[in-house]
Parts: C-alpha cells; structure tokens; sequence
C-alpha cells in the first residue's frame, strides 16, 4: 500500500505540468505564477463559478488580440483557474491529417504565442514539415475559449538554447534521453537511457540542446468565446488585415 502511495506520487512529480517552466511574458503576474506553481499541489480554483453568466458582461475590448489575450489570462489567473497556460495544440502530420496534444505556454510578445518542443518529436517533425499550427485554450470555471490559428516561427539557435539551459538539469536530462512518442519496451530501457544521459551530463551539461526548439505562433486569426448559459454565447473574432506582429486587425462579431 504505501509502495503503491510511493509510485503514485513519484509519478505526479515526473509528469506534473506544473513542474514546466514559467511563461514569462511580463504582465505583472509573475509573482501569481510563482505562487500557483511552487505549490506542492496545484492550487484549487478560488472562485470556480461554473456559472457563464459570471463572466458574461466581459467579451475582450482590447486590439491587438495579443493584450486581449493578457486580459483574460490575467482574469484566468485571479479566478483561480488551474493551469491557464496548458494549451491544445494542433499540427499536420505530412498526410495531411491533423494531430493535436497540450503543451504549455511558454511566453506571449509581438512574434506570437511560445512553446518549446522537442525538434525529433512527431509534433516537432510536423512543424518542420508544415510549419503552421492551432492553438486552443479552454477555462472551463470562466465557460471561456480562446483560438487562434496561424505560422509557427522557430526562434534563433540563441533563444532556443536558452530555454533549453535554463531548465533544472534533471529535466534537461530527461529531455535529452526522451525517444518521445516511440514505442518503450520496458522501464529498464528507460532507466538505461537516463543513467547513460546523466553519464553524459557530467562532462557537458548542455547535452540535447542542439534538438531543442521554441516555436513561436504568430496568429492570423484569433476568437475569444464567452460562453452564456442562454446559449447565446458571445463570440469576438479578429482577422489580421496586414502589418507585422502585433500588426493590425479586424474585429468581428460571430453568430453563437
Ligand atoms: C498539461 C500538459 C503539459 C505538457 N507540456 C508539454 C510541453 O510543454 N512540451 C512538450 O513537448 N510536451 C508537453 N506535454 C506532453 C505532450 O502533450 C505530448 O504528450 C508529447 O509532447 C508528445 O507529443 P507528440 O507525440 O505529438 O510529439 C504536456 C502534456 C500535458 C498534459
């Protein structure tokens, strides 16, 4: 029993999202993130209204969809929704077929919204295949959605290593070891890889950095969704109409 308690928790702490780094995009929530995040568990919403109407009086004003994006995330964040930066994110395979898994937001600026990724992975062949992608958010506690569609720009080596460096080594090491999605024979293969990566580690602690990517999405088209219990939920879309970054945008409104 308490063996088994042991390997629950073991494997909570090796694949705890909330173990990933924090974005860094600096609208003054860093110290909220730091909060949530360093907590041995993650923090229960503190005003988890299911009720859409909640929110409903809010659909985002602000242009570009970029600081709409802060807006609600900050409102995210301040209701307590747990882990507002875990994001659906959607590629296409080199058959055409779409292929979709949750990553975590790494930052948001004017080159788009960042994850960081593995370059051998399936997702990580996709973009270099296809470099386009979908983002989805959904906070069920607020009935929000946010969508957003667009090119996935891979920032410099520089960047890249970065991110990678910047991370605990024990994860950089289960990074570099990581045949991510193959098949895994049994967990004494797993165990070999990683004793020979941390072997690795010892001599150069970059190890892995070379397939390290951080992708940015640089959006065409963005729609915040606020779900209303009348059905009639409100639907803000912005459609890029030229300019670069955060560029400029036309607002529309959509049928629920
Ligand atoms: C909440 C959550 C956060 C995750 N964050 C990341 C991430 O930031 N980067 C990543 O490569 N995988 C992340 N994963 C794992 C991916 O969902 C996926 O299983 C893995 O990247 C393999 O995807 P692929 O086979 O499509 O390449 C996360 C999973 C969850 C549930």
């Amino acid at each position: 029993m308490q063996l088994l308690f042991i390997l629950i928790l073991l494997i909570l702490i090796l694949f705890s999202p909330t173990l990933e780094p924090q974005p860094t995009f600096e609208f003054q929530l860093e110290a909220k993130w730091q909060t949530n995040q360093t907590s041995e568990q993650p923090s229960a919403p503190q005003k988890s209204s299911k009720d859409p109407s909640t929110h409903s009086q809010s659909p985002p004003s602000p242009t570009p969809p970029h600081a709409a994006f802060k807006k609600w995330y900050a409102e995210a964040l301040a209701t307590g929704v747990r882990e507002p930066h875990a994001m659906t994110v959607s590629t296409v395979d080199e058959e055409g077929f779409p292929d979709a898994r949750v990553l975590i937001l790494k930052d948001l600026d004017a080159r788009g919204w960042h994850f960081a990724i593995k370059a051998d992975s399936p997702k990580g062949r996709q973009l270099a295949h296809n470099p386009r992608a979908a983002l989805t958010f959904y906070w069920a506690d607020m009935a929000r959605q946010i969508r957003l569609r667009g090119s996935a720009v891979c920032l410099s080596g520089g960047e890249c290593a970065r991110d990678y460096l910047e991370r605990p080594v024990e994860s950089r090491v289960s990074a570099a070891a990581s045949r991510q999605s193959e098949v895994l024979g049994n967990g004494a293969e797993l165990e070999g890889r990683l004793a020979e990566m941390r072997g690795a580690f010892k001599g150069d602690s970059s190890v892995g950095v070379e397939g390290w990517r951080v992708y940015a999405v640089d959006p065409e088209v963005v729609e915040f969704w606020q779900g209303e219990a009348s059905r009639l939920h409100k639907r803000v879309r912005y459609v890029r109409v030229g300019g670069e970054g955060e560029g400029d945008w036309k607002k529309e409104m959509l049928w629920p």
